[in-house]
């Protein structure tokens, strides 16, 4: 009995080198038939759909940082630390603040963070705070914004986030490894509004790819892991621990923060039975509830829900499980308590935004084109590359402060690539042409096999802001980038 076939996998042994989808059109230089190529051509200038999209973006969310808040104080390290994930067995991680994950940090909107961090691990590191709009200098990207912090060093990351909603912060530098290995912890920024749940829940998730001793396999980025999507553990879990079980009262209403901390790993949990509605993305509010039914949580992502738990569930345990594979993986039980109906709360809706609808936004010109694509070379053997798809070389684009600009990814592999932007927002505006209008911003979207996504965005803050793919192996082999916006 192999006790770590919790999920089927290949095994470890069945590593291989994949083919890789290199497209021909790249490899021959030939775009001239490319719609980008076309659009691109009048694209200088002010554009009257862009100006449009614009005026409809105005208010959408704070361009200021709110003040008047407390300073909020932080002291942890990144240290090693031996931890239970699967019951019976030891794991030795790297843990912030001596546990995986870190420490919840919980402000309010309008307080200024303050961490003092000192690196205990064998390696250097940073700090990158998903999703927050922070002053470019906060970013935690060594080499761009910071130097890496060395190991016995420490630094002070100082802020005042913008937006209210479900954040995280894991390591910059290797992160193959160091996210791998359990450095990773949410951050909360409550809204300054008292808020309308009984309870909140925040659910870190992750898969570990642990060997039968229970330690974690110790080669990072792997031919297969650059020949897939990324490394994909045998082992889910819930904030570190493999299929916890979490109390809930019948009738109670709770907000449930859902992160993807995983290095590779998509989830698609499964809430119809509590008849869960969406209500944040990627941190910011929604401007309505949506369905969540298909939403997938690539790494990088978050999904908050609004979920009351029904009272024809008293005394039962329901499965939360993933299904983005064929095969169910479990994730967590929920055990509602067979007592009497909560008394009921005021049910006021949650905090609610702006998003505009941007129907117009794929009249308007596509700004810049990531070409998604992966080449033989580099310290891995194989490199994952964001192209200007016009000139074939790396895409280094500049973006114009306070404007609208149309973004494309192009896959032209077969992996799957979770693309995040720091340092804004973006709007997914359609697949393969196809318009899509989702009710909410993101920071981080799937880009699906040979698939093609544009986006919209309007930058507010300056600053050179990382652009990459948030499977971490895909991310150490290259596959990244700055977007200057000035
Ligand atoms: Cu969570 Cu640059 O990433
Ligand atoms: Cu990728």
């Amino acid at each position: 009995m192999r006790r770590w076939n919790i999920i089927a996998l290949g095994g470890v042994a069945a590593i291989g080198i994949m083919g890789f989808g290199l497209s021909r059109k790249l490899r021959s230089g030939d775009f001239s038939d490319s719609p980008a190529a076309v659009k691109m051509a009048d694209a200088k200038g002010a554009n009257p759909i862009e100006e449009a999209l614009l005026k409809e973006f105005e208010g959408s969310y704070a361009e200021i940082t709110p003040s008047g808040g407390r300073v909020v104080e932080y002291e942890f390290s990144a240290a090693p630390a031996v931890q239970e994930i699967y019951p019976g067995y030891q794991t030795q991680v790297w843990a912030y603040d001596g546990q995986v994950p870190g420490p919840t940090i919980r402000m309010r909107l309008g307080d200024t963070l303050r961490v003092k961090f000192t690196n205990s691990i064998p390696q250097a590191t940073t700090i990158h705070w998903h999703g927050v709009r922070v002053p470019n200098a906060m970013d935690g990207v060594p080499g761009v914004t910071q130097p890496a912090i060395e190991p016995g060093a420490s630094f002070v990351y100082e802020f005042t986030p913008k937006d209210a909603g479900t954040f995280w912060f894991h390591p910059h530098h290797n992160g193959s490894e160091q996210l791998e290995r359990g450095l990773y912890a949410a951050l909360i920024v409550e809204e300054a509004e008292a808020s309308p749940f009984d309870r909140e829940l925040v659910w870190i998730l992750d898969d570990w790819l642990l060997q039968e001793s229970g330690q974690i396999y110790d080669k990072f980025v792997t031919p297969h892991d650059l020949g897939h999507d990324g490394r994909w553990g045998n082992l889910p879990s819930v904030n570190a621990s493999f299929n916890p079980t979490y109390d809930v009262d019948p009738g109670e209403r709770i907000r449930l923060r859902l992160i993807n901390a995983a290095n590779g790993r998509i989830f698609a949990p499964d809430f119809s039975e509590f008849g869960a509605q969406g209500i944040a993305f990627d941190g910011m509010a929604s401007s309505r509830p949506f369905d969540p039914t298909g939403y997938v949580l690539t790494p990088g992502n978050r999904l908050d829900l609004d979920i009351t738990i029904p009272v024809r569930l008293r005394g039962k345990e329901v499965a939360i499980a993933d299904h983005f594979t064929r095969q169910a993986v479990p994730l967590a039980i929920l055990r509602v308590k067979d007592a009497d109906l909560r008394e009921g709360q005021p049910k006021s809706p949650p905090a609610s935004a702006k998003v505009p609808a941007w129907t117009k936004a794929l009249e308007a010109p596509i700004h810049t084109e990531f070409a998604l694509d992966a080449r033989q070379g580099g310290e891995h053997g194989v490199e994952w590359l964001m192209l200007d798809p016009l000139t074939g070389r790396i895409n280094q684009p500049t973006l114009t402060k306070g404007r609208f600009h149309r973004v494309r990814f192009s896959n032209r592999s077969y992996r799957l690539h979770p693309m995040h932007l720091h340092g804004q927002f973006f709007k997914l505006l359609a697949r393969n042409g196809q318009p899509i209008d989702e009710p909410h911003w993101r920071d981080t979207v799937l880009v699906g096999s040979q698939e093609t996504v544009d986006i919209g965005l309007v930058p507010l803050d300056a600053g050179e802001w990382m652009a990459h793919c948030h499977i971490q192996e895909h991310h150490e082999a290259g596959m990244m980038t700055v977007i200057k916006v000035q």
